[in-house]
């Protein structure tokens, strides 16, 4: 018999969580204005809102905390991180920051500028609120095939190379700072990107003479995707393949909170020596000294340890694989996901999921809400709310798909919360039809305006 993966750790520590009535969670998501960011964490049963900044750190980790060099300048912590992100990435400057939006405030400073374009694939929301809160705007070159939750394409995070030789085409090189690739590509549903879909950017920006920088928050989940799914990819490693993808961009920003396996902490990484001068400049404004950046010394020598840790074969097949074990449950249940499975979630399609809900009342946000009366599971809405309105016109702009993502903090919860969460899901779809009302915006802010919104029951 084919032995199944296991995890490849023990629990050593554990945290209570608890459950809680639905009468309960009624009136606390009554008081929340039906947004489930102004949740309390003690109201939610199983926290998938996000899997940024909640994951479990190892004992490894918790050492080097133990170890963290607190030196306002020239500290032995950074010295550590910044020889695990060149053995990784390649990329010898590194300027640490706070998170993965202060590393692209840090970068994007330095580099857009009023009317610039970024192409990309799908940028994540707060890489685009950092775009176009300079007056830029960044262009989503992603394939089609994204868009359609159906197809089994297998790196839905591609940049179509047609769409991205359009934009070269048609703006002069001066308006296109550079191409940006998230790895995993986040908004797509966790998508990866192959490495020839890479190279090929590569060697299409070079023709127009344009960099290319990544955004590689779960680059690692990336890499395992690319050497279980890409052509002659099998026999290398993980690291080997990071080294590789990474060799094609200029540099990167990083949230170290997803694939860096710490709860806080980002930073820039970059060949280019210009761009290290003129970033080390906004670094020390925005974020401190260049060689601590927005992290204590203990958090830099979890990051190194965290970064070595997250490159691992064993640990990339138990984080895979759970995900896949809690979307193929839910795939059996008929449920209608991003497929194939992403890396860091399962991503519900809530526009088949609610038919009966109207587009304007938001239907990623109701059956969000939904799931949170029914078991106290917090997921987050990727639709309508997140993409905001146009920032010229102010109308809405709606996505193509309407989401809820279902995101998996790492090495935090067991399979039979994955049970527990496509049981629940599973009871919703069960009454889907009785679901006909969605919600109303009572008090939005300008830009970013999921995070803060307030809502009320829609009258329909
Ligand atoms: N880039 C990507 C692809 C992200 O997913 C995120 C954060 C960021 C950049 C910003 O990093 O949070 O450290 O400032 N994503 C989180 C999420 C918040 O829930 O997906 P940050």
């Amino acid at each position: 018999m084919k032995l199944p993966y296991a995890e490849p750790f023990r629990i050593k520590m554990v945290e209570e969580i608890r459950r809680s009535t639905r009468q309960e969670r009624e009136e606390w998501i009554r008081n929340a204005d039906y947004n489930l960011f102004n949740l309390k964490s003690s109201q939610v049963f199983i926290d998938l809102l996000t899997d940024s900044g909640t994951g479990a750190m190892s004992d490894k980790q918790w050492a080097a905390v133990m170890t963290g060099d607190e030196s306002y300048a020239g500290s032995a912590s950074f010295e550590k991180l910044k020889q695990s992100v060149e053995q990784i990435t390649g990329y010898k400057y590194l300027l640490p920051t706070h998170q993965g939006r202060a590393a692209e405030n840090v970068l994007f400073t330095v580099l857009v500028k009023d009317g610039d374009i970024v192409p990309g694939n799908s940028h994540f929301d707060t890489t685009k609120g950092h775009i176009e809160m300079r007056k830029a705007h960044a262009v989503d070159c992603t394939v089609d095939e994204a868009f359609d939750i159906e197809d089994p394409f297998q790196f839905k995070g591609n940049i179509d190379l047609d769409k991205l030789e359009e934009v070269y085409k048609s703006h002069p090189k001066e308006k296109i700072p550079f191409c940006l690739i998230t790895v995993t590509c986040n908004t797509s549903g966790g998508q990866p990107v192959s490495l020839e879909n890479i190279k090929a950017v590569r060697e299409l920006s070079d023709r127009y003479g344009i960099p290319v920088y990544f955004d590689g928050a779960r680059f690692a989940e990336n890499a395992y995707f690319i050497q279980q799914r890409e052509n002659g990819q099998r026999e290398k490693s993980i690291k080997e393949i990071c080294r590789e993808m990474f060799g094609y961009g200029n540099g990167m920003t990083m949230s170290s909170k997803k694939d860096g396996l710490v709860n806080i902490g980002g930073f820039v990484a970059t060949n280019d020596e210009e761009v290290f001068r003129k970033a080390s400049n906004v670094t020390i404004i925005f974020e401190g000294f260049i060689t601590y950046g927005g992290m204590a010394g203990r958090d830099m020598a979890a990051l190194a340890q965290g970064l070595d840790e997250s490159t691992e074969e064993s640990y990339l097949e138990y984080r895979i694989s759970q995900i896949e074990y809690l979307g193929n449950k839910m795939i059996e249940y008929g449920i209608p996901i991003q497929k194939p499975i992403g890396g860091h979630a399962v991503f519900i399609d809530a526009l088949s999921f609610l038919p009966n809900v109207k587009r304007e009342e938001f239907p990623a946000q109701t059956l969000a809400i939904e799931l949170y009366k029914e078991a106290g599971i917090r997921g987050v809405e990727i639709g309508t709310l997140l993409a905001d309105r146009d920032p010229e016109t102010r109308e809405e702009r709606y996505p193509k798909l309407e989401l809820v993502r279902l995101a998996i903090p790492r090495r935090t919860y067991t399979n039979n919360h994955m049970e527990y969460i496509a049981a629940a899901v599973k009871n919703v779809f069960d009454r889907r039809n009785e679901i006909t009302k969605g919600y109303e915006i009572v008090w939005e802010a300008d830009l970013m305006r999921h995070f803060t919104v307030k809502l009320k029951e829609a009258r329909s």
